[in-house]
């Protein structure tokens, strides 16, 4: 790989301030200075220095974001802002994909990562990964629907659902919930609410797997994550 991608996925800063710094003649590449963006290096064999500390090399980058509402779960599209353009160019160029989609309109925790084990892990069917969602919900969801979900409701293609876990939190004309499942077909949550005739107002995503959300993250803000959170994972 390119030295300066080494030293950008190292946490440096982007590609370009990385450049800048190969100028100054602060990096050595096996003890000898390059200031040569592009020269080859390999992690598992070269050593590099900046200032005279190694650099480790790091491949993989996991986040948590709190994803807004308007933006779509996708690397890219034509038409809409997607959850990669809010990440910072030091983050961007590592190349993470969204684990998983939320709809346009969901908010909440989104993972990225361009880890592809760990995608696959947390979104294969077998793993039965529960994810938390809350909810409002228009029209009084009641302890029959919290049933009806722990048996599974067939949605509008016929599908059957797995047992789902409802939590009413507000009954009323408008109702409040939090509802964990371990799939994750398509709009399944308001597939879900449909076959009981209601309707989904407003979605957000509160966990996945033992993760949670960080309430500290504004919409649309984003953070690496921590060492804990990885180790839920069963990452580091
Ligand atoms: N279920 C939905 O209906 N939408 C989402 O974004 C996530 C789960």
């Amino acid at each position: 790989m390119r030295l300066d991608k080494w030293l950008a996925n190292s946490g440096i800063g982007s590609r370009k301030e990385v450049k800048k710094l190969l100028k100054t003649g602060a990096v050595t590449v096996n003890g000898k200075m390059v200031k040569d963006a592009k020269v080859q290096v390999n992690p598992d064999e070269d050593e590099v220095m900046l200032f005279d500390e190694p650099v480790e090399y790091r491949e993989f980058i996991y986040l948590m974001m709190n994803k807004p509402a308007g933006v779509i779960s996708a690397t890219e599209d034509s038409r809409d802002e997607t959850v990669i353009d809010l990440l910072d160019e030091m983050h961007r160029h590592f190349e993470p994909h969204p684990v998983g989609r939320l709809d346009k309109d969901t908010e909440g925790l989104l993972l990225l990562t361009n880890d592809g084990q760990l995608s696959h892990h947390l979104l294969s069917p077998k793993h039965h990964v529960p994810k938390t969602y809350f909810a409002r919900i228009l029209g009084e969801v009641t302890e029959a629907d919290a049933a009806a979900f722990k048996e599974g409701v067939v949605l509008d293609d016929g599908y059957k659902t797995k047992p789902g876990d409802l939590v009413i939190l507000k009954q009323g004309k408008e109702s409040e919930i939090e509802l964990t499942i371990t799939e994750g077909k398509f709009h399944q949550v308001k597939r879900m609410f449909q076959s009981v005739g209601k309707e989904v107002l407003f979605l957000k995503r509160l966990s996945m797997g033992a993760v949670t959300l960080d309430e500290e993250l504004e919409l649309g803000e984003y953070r690496e994550l921590s060492g804990e959170e990885l180790d839920l994972l069963g990452k580091s």
